[in-house]
């Protein structure tokens, strides 16, 4: 009764809000978005690398760079402290206590550089550089040996990672209940 009454008010005050966007000139408020505004917000990197930035990272730069920003939450190798594991816990997936890491479980390359450019390090998300977040990604995925020591990232080669569970998301869905 109380879900009902409540999809109820929500239908109400869906039909009651206004359909068309108003007009900013009317209103005298707001203006429209500069180009550069734009590009700050406008950061998402496909996985197949469409959306990637200029610049490059090597896997010895991203070390430093990740005993220095990285370490104090994910442990020195990436094996989780306060944060979450970043390597390991490969041929779990499928057991009753899967450990879904960077290693075992994303299916792209592309979706690190993405990640840690948006979202890291938790106290000051977008404060790297483009090279400086090549150089993460390579660093992470050398954790987790999927590329060698001397790897050099950038725009061309990130895409072109194989990624160890690539395969596992399938598709069409094979849940039952979803069409
Ligand atoms: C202050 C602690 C802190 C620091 C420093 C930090 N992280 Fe994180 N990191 C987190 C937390 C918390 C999460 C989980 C966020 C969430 O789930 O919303 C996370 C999640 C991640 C993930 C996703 C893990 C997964 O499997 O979902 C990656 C990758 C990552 N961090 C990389 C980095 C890198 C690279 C750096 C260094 C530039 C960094 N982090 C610095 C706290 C931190």
């Amino acid at each position: 009764m109380l879900r009902s009454a409540l999809l109820f008010a929500a239908i109400a005050a869906a039909a009651a809000a206004p359909t068309q966007a108003a007009d900013p000139a009317r209103l005298a408020i707001g203006r429209t978005a500069t180009k550069a505004e734009i590009a700050g917000w406008d950061i998402d990197v496909r996985a197949d690398g469409h959306g990637l930035p200029e610049g490059s990272g090597s896997v010895r730069d991203g070390q430093k760079i990740y005993a220095e920003s990285c370490a104090a939450c994910h442990g020195e190798s990436g094996e989780g402290k306060l944060a979450d594991r970043l390597v390991g816990g490969y041929g779990t997936l499928a057991t009753t206590k899967p450990v879904r890491t960077v290693g075992s479980f994303w299916p792209y390359p592309t979706t690190l550089f993405d990640y840690i450019r948006r979202a890291m390090p938790f106290s000051a998300p977008q404060s790297l550089t483009a090279d400086q977040v090549y150089a993460l990604t390579a660093y992470v995925l050398h954790l987790n040996n999927i590329v060698p020591e001397d790897t050099v990232l950038d725009a061309h080669s990130l895409p072109k990672v194989a990624m160890p569970n690539r395969g596992g998301f399938t598709s069409p869905d094979p849940r039952p209940d979803v069409p």
